[in-house]
């Protein structure tokens, strides 16, 4: 039976997983499949200290990417280096050579993605992603097959695995974000850099994929509002569950008679809603549809084999396309603004908010504050306050009654100048529509 041949570019967390189950699950897959997936070629840097399934028999091991590149018989190359240098050379060259592609790469595709798939439909090959955006979960297929036929007016994630962890474990101990994230960096959970987690610029990345495939529109990361979560500490999760909500990393993209708001963000959410009950390292997106209404995705993000199956999934789609001789059509990005679901600042969106200040106790705090949301036309909701030992470094929390962001954000700039505060106000938005 004729095999498609392919070849793994990147023998790191995700390389070893996709290797390890196409070696594991080969026969399984050939069953599936009706043909032989054979891995003709791998490649890292340091390929000759990587311990290759012996059942894969004989198969070229090389340093250089070119190789494998440039081989006339890899029909398929998987790119699992990650990055956007000499990931987009490997990516590139592929498509020059005729050859489809597989990539794990979320921060490449959501800078380049719709250039990217231009050029593999002119060059007539397949290109796939599933792995780029919540590991184990196939919200591609679901956003690109599944569910398109409906028209998605809210799509609502918990992207990143490591933000997750650090978040729900300050719920769960009271610990402080510094102690959590030292810990997971030391189980191997967190980068030593841990900035792109925690300052949501990996969730943005992803966020901007899945937006871009949801809405149809044109959609890059600095469409999207995103503050990390570095200001949150366990006393707010205490006042967040007074007000029967818990905090999350919220990646949000919202359809509004304004446009298309898209933000990551810490933000209230109920603890009724489904998403409050995604812990750890868990991913889940949480889709709304004008027909099919609310749809839900579950799972592992991240880890060599949950986001392995994706790969191994996309390997296994596009050499079914190609023994079909079936290239890629239509690219799942738009190439322009399309109008309907431009992006629009998050500003103009509309919500309830939570006001966590810090200060120096003294007689009228409460009425300062309460003056400058009224000069901004802001209802207070509520105060609360939890006992506290020092009278210098008082926290409490007043909640808004939905506004406009513009009007929080012109509130907590002047605020922020008020004399007995030991910080800038924390401002979070409260969703509700989960
Ligand atoms: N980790 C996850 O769970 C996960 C989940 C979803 C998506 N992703 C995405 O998957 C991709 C890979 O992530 P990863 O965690 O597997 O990264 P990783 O562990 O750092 O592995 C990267 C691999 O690429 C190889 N490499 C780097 N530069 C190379 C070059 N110039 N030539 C040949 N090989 C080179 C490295 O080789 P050496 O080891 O020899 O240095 C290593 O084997 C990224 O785009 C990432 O965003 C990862």
């Amino acid at each position: 039976m004729e095999e498609v041949s392919v070849g793994l570019v990147g023998l790191g967390n995700v390389g070893s997983g996709t290797l390890a189950i196409l070696a594991e699950n080969a026969d399984q897959i050939a069953l599936k499949l009706g043909f032989r997936l054979k891995v003709a070629a791998v490649c890292s840097r340091s390929v000759h200290a990587k311990t290759i399934p012996s059942s894969l028999g004989k198969i070229i091991q090389t340093t250089d990417w070119r190789e494998v590149v440039n081989h006339p018989g890899i029909q398929v190359v998987a790119e699992l280096v990650g990055g956007t240098g000499v990931a987009a050379e490997i990516i590139d060259a592929s498509i020059s050579s005729g050859k489809s592609v597989v990539t794990a790469n979320k921060e490449l595709m959501a800078s380049c993605g719709p250039e990217i798939w231009d050029r593999a439909i002119r060059a007539g090959i397949n290109l796939a992603m599933e792995a780029s955006v919540c590991g184990g979960i196939p919200i591609h297929a679901v956003l690109r097959e599944g569910i398109s036929g409906d028209r998605v007016t809210a799509l609502y994630g918990i992207l990143n695995g490591t933000s997750n962890f650090i978040l729900t474990e300050m719920e769960k101990r009271g610990e402080s974000l510094a102690s959590v994230l030292a810990e997971a960096q030391a189980l191997g959970y967190a980068e030593a850099d841990p900035s792109a987690d925690i300052d949501g610029l990996d969730a943005r990345s992803k966020l901007a994929l899945l937006a871009a495939l949801a809405f149809g529109e044109k959609i890059t990361p600095s469409d999207i509002f995103v503050e990390g979560i570095r200001r949150i500490s366990p006393m707010d999760f205490q006042y967040a569950h007074q007000l029967q909500h818990t905090i999350r990393l919220v990646c949000a993209a919202r359809q509004t008679h304004d446009g298309l708001i898209l933000s990551v963000r810490p933000a209230l959410i109920p603890r009724s809603t489904i998403l409050a009950s995604v812990q750890g390292a868990y991913n889940a997106v949480w889709v709304k549809g004008l027909y099919g209404e609310d749809t839900f995705y579950y799972g592992r993000g991240a880890g060599p084999r949950p986001t392995g199956v994706a790969v191994v999934s996309d390997l296994m789609r596009v050499a079914r396309e190609i023994r079909s001789g079936s290239p890629e059509r239509v690219s799942p990005f738009a190439h322009e603004r399309l109008g309907e679901y431009q992006p629009v600042s998050v500003t103009l969106q509309k919500r309830a908010y939570y006001l966590r200040f810090r200060v120096d106790d003294q007689p009228g705090i409460i009425a300062r504050l309460a003056g400058i949301l009224a000069s901004k036309h802001i209802s207070l909701e509520a105060v609360l306050q939890e006992p506290c030992d020092t009278k210098h470094d008082l926290p409490f929390v007043i909640t808004a009654e939905p506004t406009s962001e513009q009007s929080i954000r012109d509130a907590v700039e002047e605020m922020s100048h008020l004399d007995f505060l030991r910080e800038a106000p924390l401002a979070l938005p409260m969703e509700t529509a989960l």
